[in-house]
């Protein structure tokens, strides 16, 4: 392992049946009000809601609501939310739901007491944040993200066509966060399997970058074993607790920053499918799918080497030619992908081609992994991520 790093995870985590107990010691931590964020109504047709109303009454909370954060939440919103957080005087911002839910509670606790533009500020500038923040604490319903134990927060702004996140520290990471597997049986299988793309997407961001040899690697590898081996089994069996659970689990650990120590780490499938969520607003794993594999066809001659080892220790190829392994180890995943029935090109999320230049326009570029892309590349890239460009 060669980079040097600081480790420091400060979110404390309740997990398992009956986690939601959790909230019981937490709450009394913070001040009478609360700001209660939710998404488009799951949480009340789940009973969550419920669940989660009475555990802040029992704590003498006072509630203030704010619903409808749409998937992929939008600066728009988010202003929205502040007003309604400096109007409750809120102490805490519980966020109830999936990724996006929580993403919106980080990017509002940020902007409450910030007298600047936020999407200039903390999108396009990137800056630290200079105010108090108010603590966000999370109530996970929706799997894949890796929110609930990360600083990310993915905000669109729809008029400029852009989706960018910002990868705040420490103090913007949750409080703590509940984690029961049960939350998130009632989600649609598209749903499901969307968050076991991105799970996955984000060990790959992680391990396919530099060439030392690092532990976090090792992790990664048995992280997306363990990952494949529930995904299979729930999408066959949504209801089997251990392989959600297990699932549930994995994504934390995907994206709470710990494989990423020591590593340079390279985020192009990101900022492709963000680039593609930008101009389409379709679901976020899916926008990963479609542009993986002709991403990961276009780096493998720069990476050989590691993803042979990726072929091996993931998939099961036997060890041979470098090159040959690592087209068979990219085969065996497209392979169950298909089986899961994800996304694999951009038509099937609404994309067109009159949307190619602009996706390109919208596509950051990263500098961390076996290749930096130039701007022709993104584009040979979304033209094969398109269907009929590879029948
Ligand atoms: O809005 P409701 O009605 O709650 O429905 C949601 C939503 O439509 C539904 N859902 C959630 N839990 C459910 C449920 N439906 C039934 N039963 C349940 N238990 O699922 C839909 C999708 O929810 P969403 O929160 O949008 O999904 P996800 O968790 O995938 O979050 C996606 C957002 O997170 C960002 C993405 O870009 C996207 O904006 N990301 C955040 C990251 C981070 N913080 O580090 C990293 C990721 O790479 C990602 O970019
Ligand atoms: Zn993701």
């Amino acid at each position: 392992m060669i980079g040097n790093f600081t480790y420091c995870n400060p979110t404390k985590l309740y997990f398992g049946k009956g986690a939601l107990a959790g909230l019981d010691e937490e709450l009394p931590k913070y001040g009478k009000n609360v700001l209660l964020v939710y998404g488009g109504g799951s949480i009340k047709r789940n009973g969550v809601y419920e669940k989660v109303l009475a555990r802040l009454k029992a704590n003498g909370k006072t509630v203030f609501e704010d619903g409808g954060v749409m998937p992929n939440p939008t600066i728009d919103k988010v202003k929205e939310g502040v007003a309604r957080a400096k109007a409750a005087n809120a102490d805490l911002i519980l966020a109830v739901g999936g990724g996006s839910v929580c993403d919106y509670a980080k990017a509002v606790s940020v902007s409450v007491h910030c007298d600047e533009d936020i999407w200039e500020k903390y999108f396009i500038r990137f800056d630290d944040v200079s105010c108090e923040v108010v603590p966000v604490g999370c109530v996970l319903t929706m799997v894949g993200t890796g929110s609930e134990m990360n600083g990310g927060s993915v905000i669109t702004n729809p008029a400029q066509k852009l989706k960018i996140g910002h990868v705040f520290g420490e103090n913007v990471f949750p409080k703590f966060s509940v984690l029961d597997p049960e939350f998130t049986f009632t989600l649609p299988k598209y749903q499901m399997v969307s968050g076991i793309y991105d799970i996955m997407s984000h060990i790959l961001e992680q391990y396919f970058s530099g060439t030392d040899d690092n532990t976090s690697d090792y992790i990664a590898e048995g992280l997306l074993r363990s990952l494949i081996h529930s995904a299979d089994i729930a999408v066959e069996n949504p209801l089997d607790y251990e392989a959600r659970s297990n699932i549930m689990w994995t994504a934390t650990w995907a994206l709470n920053t710990l494989i990423a120590k020591g590593k340079t780490t390279d985020w192009m499938v990101h900022m492709l499918g963000q680039a593609v969520g930008a101009h389409t607003n379709a679901t976020h794993g899916m926008t990963l799918s479609a542009v993986s594999m002709p991403y990961y066809r276009h780096i493998l001659p720069y990476g050989v080497e590691k993803f042979a080892r990726y072929a091996q220790n993931v998939w099961g190829v036997p060890a041979g030619d470098p090159e040959t392994t690592a087209r068979a180890g990219l085969a065996r995943m497209e392979a169950w992908m298909r089986k899961l029935g994800l996304a694999m090109d951009l038509t099937e999320l609404g994309a067109t081609r009159e949307m190619l230049d602009g996706m390109v326009q919208s596509t950051l570029i990263m500098d961390g992994g076996y290749k930096i892309l130039e701007k022709a590349e993104i584009r040979a890239i979304f033209e094969e991520s398109f269907g009929e460009a590879r029948a």
